[in-house]
Order: C-alpha cells, then sequence, then structure tokens
C-alpha cells in the first residue's frame, strides 16, 4: 500500500515535523510513504519519490516545508488533474495527505471527484481562518515570532517615547493580531472583525498620554488594513497628527511564516498525521478533514468546511473590546 504527502498553499512551521511523522509512522505500519515535492504544482509534474529515513531526518525543528509548496492555478484544469493522477498510477499511490488550507482541500475534492483518489486534508495555514476547527497547525508558532517582535519593538518605542504600528499577517481574518494584542499588552487592536472608532480611540489615548503614558502598541491585521478604510500609513499619520506622538510602523510580513516550530506545533503536527493516516486507511472512510476542536480530533466533510466563513469566538473578541474604543 503507498500513502503520499504533499503540502499546499501558504507554508507554516510544524509542517516539517508532520512530514517526518508521516513518513516514520508508515514505515511503522509497513506502508510505502510517499513525498510529493511543489505541492499540486508538483503532483502535475511527477515530482515525486519514495520516501526514506534520510529524507527526513533533522527536519523537525526547521520552519518551512521541506517538500516544499505552491498555489497551483493549473490544478483547476481538467487536464492538468488527469495528469497529475497518471502520474499518481505510476506509483501505485491512491491515497493522499495533504497540508494547506481550504482552497487545497477544494480543490483535492474536485480531484476525489474526478478520479477516485482519496485524501484527508490537514489544516495548515497562519492565518487560522479553516471553519470547522479551532486551530490549524502553525498558528502557534507564528504567533511566538509575533510575540518575539512585538517585545522587542515594545522596548524601543518605550525608549523614545514612541507609538509603533505593527502589522500582522493572517488574510481576511485577524486571529493572529487579535491574540497578538491581547497577549502582548497592546493598546490598540484593529481587525476586521470588531468595529472601531478612530476618534474614539483617540481620545482615550490622548487622556493616557496626559496621564503619562510612555509608548502605545498598535496591532493591526492585514485584512484590516487591506480591506478597511484604515491602512496601517493612516494610521502613523492619524497616530501623528491626531494624537500627537511620533511613531514609526513596521510590517512583519514573512518572518511569521518561517521560524523553528514550537513544542506545540511539532505536537500538533504529530497527532494531525497520526489520526489523519489511521483515518485513511480504514476501508470505508470518506475524504475529509480531521479538525481539532475543545481538545479532540474529528473528521468533517470537505462540504462542511466550506459551508461557512471561520468566525473568531466571542469570548476571544470580548478581551480586545477595550481596545478598538
Ligand atoms: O495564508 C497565509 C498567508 O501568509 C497570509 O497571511 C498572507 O496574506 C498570504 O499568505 C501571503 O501570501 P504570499 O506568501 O503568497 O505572499
Amino acid at each position: 500500500m503507498a500513502i503520499a504527502i504533499l503540502t499546499s498553499g501558504g507554508d507554516c512551521a510544524g509542517m516539517n515535523p508532520a512530514i517526518k511523522q508521516f513518513v516514520d509512522y508508515c514505515f511503522n505500519k509497513k506502508i510505502e510513504p510517499f513525498l510529493i515535492y511543489d505541492g499540486l504544482e508538483g503532483l502535475i509534474d511527477g515530482n515525486i519519490k519514495k520516501a526514506s529515513y534520510d529524507d527526513v531526518a533533522g527536519i523537525m525543528h526547521e520552519g518551512g516545508t521541506k517538500i516544499r509548496s505552491s498555489r497551483s492555478k493549473r490544478f483547476f484544469d481538467l487536464e492538468y488533474r488527469k495528469q497529475a493522477f497518471e502520474n499518481l498510477q505510476k506509483h501505485g499511490i491512491d491515497k493522499l495527505i495533504i497540508l494547506g488550507g481550504d482552497g487545497s482541500f477544494r480543490a483535492l475534492d474536485q480531484f476525489y471527484k474526478d478520479f477516485g483518489i482519496k485524501f484527508i486534508g490537514i489544516p495548515a495555514t497562519i492565518d487560522n481562518d479553516i471553519f470547522g476547527t479551532e486551530y490549524c497547525l502553525g498558528v502557534d508558532t507564528a504567533l511566538n515570532i509575533i510575540r518575539e517582535a512585538t517585545d522587542a519593538i515594545r522596548d524601543t518605542s518605550a525608549s523614545f517615547k514612541r507609538a509603533c504600528v505593527i502589522e500582522t499577517m493572517g488574510r481576511d481574518c485577524g486571529y493572529l493580531a487579535l491574540v497578538s494584542a491581547i497577549t502582548c499588552g497592546a493598546e490598540v487592536c484593529m481587525i476586521p472583525e470588531l468595529d472601531y472608532d478612530l476618534e474614539v480611540i483617540g481620545k482615550r489615548l490622548k487622556q493616557e498620554l496626559k496621564e503619562g503614558r510612555k509608548y502605545i502598541v498598535c496591532v493591526v491585521a492585514e485584512g484590516c488594513s487591506k480591506n478597511r478604510c484604515t491602512t496601517t500609513n493612516e494610521l502613523v499619520r492619524w497616530l501623528e497628527e491626531d494624537v500627537g506622538i511620533e511613531t514609526r510602523a513596521t510590517i512583519l510580513g514573512h518572518i511569521q511564516r518561517g521560524g523553528n516550530p514550537t513544542v506545540y506545533d511539532r505536537l500538533m503536527a504529530s497527532e494531525f498525521v497520526t489520526f489523519a493516516i489511521e483515518e485513511i486507511l480504514k476501508e470505508d472512510s470518506e475524504s475529509s478533514v480531521i479538525v481539532y476542536n475543545k481538545s479532540e480530533f474529528q473528521f468533517v466533510s470537505i462540504d462542511y468546511v466550506n459551508s461557512s466563513k471561520y468566525e473568531i469566538k466571542k469570548e476571544l473578541l470580548d478581551l480586545a473590546r477595550r481596545l478598538v474604543n
């Protein structure tokens, strides 16, 4: 029996521990593990290799994905999916484990409908924006990178009586910015999920500065900066001109996607993969996504994952409401 693993879409820390566990666990179960390099693009191009222990030795602590990733447009085209199917047939692979987001799961669902290649999707994205799961692989590492950067930026802001605007990734989802603002003690948090009024926030900040506040940390989600009217640059201008404090901006960018996986992400990677392999081996199992809720792993249908937009839970949003007014 042969199973292959691939990583698709934005990479994240935790993918390498997942790949290592996949290979080690398959060997232990006497299953042939295959690695598909370059995500769905590599599947189309036949970039497939039978895994050896050596391929995954010493990768547990590394960020990114050793088998690389891609965002494939060609996979939308049936001709290329057919080519991908033929590549799998050459190696006798009829089961796939994919680490990625809902777009990648949708693509493989179409592939399953076309050619019957069963797969299990493992949610892996720093954005934590997949409906149906509380946790996506890579989020803890990204949050720790943001924390480290924010702590350092706060040091220098405090030394100069400045404000800092820190922009996090997350696409349209404010999860990274929200949790970072709460856990880094920010004064302001701007995310697409929470309404804010700059006039009200400005009044509060001016009062706090009058009472002796020495610096201001403002965390803003890229989804807010891109999709709403307040861009990071506009926030800087507002802080300088309306609030009256010298300000610097840092767009954290892709450092949030790299870095050594935290212990939590390494453990989650192992668990996600192990449960996924066990599930895909069951005769009667369907293609599905493994989700993690309330400390438990479950399998849900691709349709379920795609049925709604991920929403940050209210209790978490409530913790940050004081930072938007
Ligand atoms: O989905 C992960 C993510 O890092 C988003 O947070 C971000 O908007 C996007 O990918 C960036 O994509 P790219 O690496 O292709 O620029």
